[in-house]
């Protein structure tokens, strides 16, 4: 009884974490840009923003989630308890180290979870700082355990850990792949995936022209094009293609790349040596499978992962460009004719995170919508993020859902409790 009165709330504790966290935001986002390279007015309006309001929203539900009475056959009394699942494992990646954080850590806690989180090899910095505030918000000592570590030890030792009950990972697909195995050969843990994606997105000819322009572009060269649901497949209505090629490409060759720290600068370096190599590896393989690179292509001088934004026209389907995540500042455009057409070619692909579409004609939207196989589709918009909203894959982009009241059944185990009257 007494400790009731010593530890707060849960939701009370997650509030006033976002609270700390929006008391500290420009020390986290310098952090987040320092670590990630992104610029920094995107880790203090985009990212700083979406963490503070995922703690918030989801503070908000700690005391709201119950179970229900159900009337069975017979003289009993039944109801339902939604109890924590346990001990969570979870596995973040390095391109949104504070806002994966903030997906993972804030329903877990909310629905009365410990939590064990991985960060990323690359970007371990911002979590911690966070950790702090996590003291000082008066969590007890132990609920939150943070690890900066390697993914096949660290990681791995999380996904077959026998006391762990569940693992939540964000990441490749391939991973994703490995921490199933690990579950399955272990102790069966719950598992939750966000995985990678090659997200069509779908402009017609009679959508609104420089919205669709400058909404596939940053669709597109978000965040360095390191965006799980970047829109990585433009597919262009053939009547309006040439005109939307040569503005799309004026508009990459504009975009301000450089110093991330610099209030002008639009997009930074790459995380590492190794997406580097990977993204210039696809730009290669791009020119070699005849696609028409016209802009960008190049390393952007000679220090740092610094890509130009780079636009290929003329890509087909069965292009490599166009089948795995690229994961970098590397806009595909696509020709196609009429609906049905491009619903069919942007379901094939073994992905289905996210999608969008660009018309004034809302059957087309609807079609469109309704037509593909993917977690998010945007209707004239893109990346549009809300706690509330649910984000996750079909097929090989995940499995269960982040975000929203879906995110939070993924952190409780039902428990009936029947009772002889
Ligand atoms: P990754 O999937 O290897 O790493 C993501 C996280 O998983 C990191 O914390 C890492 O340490 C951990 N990890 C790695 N191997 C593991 C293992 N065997 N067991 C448990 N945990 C493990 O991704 P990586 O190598 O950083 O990037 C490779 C590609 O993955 C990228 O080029 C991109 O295509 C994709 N990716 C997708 C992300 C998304 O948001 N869905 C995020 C990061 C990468
Ligand atoms: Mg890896």
């Amino acid at each position: 009884m007494e400790e009731s009165h010593a530890v707060l709330p849960v939701g009370v504790s997650i509030y006033k974490l976002a609270d700390l966290i929006e008391a500290n935001k420009e020390e986290l986002a310098r952090l987040e840009t320092l670590d990630n390279g992104k610029p920094l007015t995107d880790s203090l309006n985009a990212d700083l923003s979406l963490v503070i309001a995922c703690y918030r929203y989801y503070a908000g539900w700690a005391d709201k989630v119950q179970g229900k009475t159900i009337p069975i056959n017979g003289p009993y009394f039944c109801y339902t308890r939604h109890e924590p699942v346990g001990v969570v494992g979870q596995i973040i990646p390095w391109n949104f180290p504070l806002l994966m954080q903030a997906w993972k850590l804030a329903p877990a806690l909310a629905m009365g979870n410990t939590v064990v989180m991985k960060t990323a090899e690359q970007t371990p910095l911002s979590a911690l700082r966070v950790g702090e505030l996590i003291l000082e918000a008066g969590f007890p000592p132990g609920v939150v355990n943070l690890l900066s570590g390697y993914g096949p030890t660290a990681g791995q030792a999380i996904a077959r850990h026998r006391d762990i009950d569940k693992v939540a990972f964000t990441g490749s697909t391939e991973v994703g792949h490995l921490i199933m195995e690990a579950a399955a050969q272990s102790n069966l843990k719950r598992v939750t995936l966000e995985l990678g994606g090659k997200s069509p997105n779908i402009v017609f000819a009679d959508a609104n022209f420089e919205e669709a322009i400058e909404g596939s572009h940053q669709g597109l060269f978000f965040n360095q094009g390191q965006c799980c649901c970047a829109g990585s497949r433009l597919f262009v209505e053939e009547s309006c293609y040439d005109e939307f090629v040569t503005k799309s490409v004026e508009r990459a060759r504009s975009r301000r790349v450089g110093d991330p720290f610099d209030s002008n600068t639009e997009q930074g370096p790459q995380v590492d040596q190794e997406q580097f190599n990977k993204v210039m590896g696809y730009i290669e393989s791009g020119q070699r499978d005849g696609a028409q690179m016209l802009c960008g292509g190049g390393r952007l001088g000679d220090r740092g992962y610094f890509i130009e934004p780079t636009v290929f026209a003329g890509v087909r389907d069965d292009m490599k460009i166009a089948q795995e995540e690229v994961f970098g500042p590397v806009m595909s455009i696509i020709k196609f004719k009429d609906v049905e057409e491009v619903i069919q070619r942007a379901n094939n692909t073994i992905y289905g995170l996210a999608a969008a579409v660009w018309t004034k004609d809302i059957t087309k939207a609807h079609a469109i919508a309704n037509g593909v196989r993917a977690g998010t589709v945007w209707v004239n918009c893109y990346d549009v993020f809300d706690a509330a909203a649910p984000f996750g894959g079909f097929k090989q982009s995940g499995m269960g859902r982040e975000l929203g009241e879906y995110g939070l059944q993924q952190y409780t185990e039902v428990k009936t409790v029947t009772i002889k009257l």
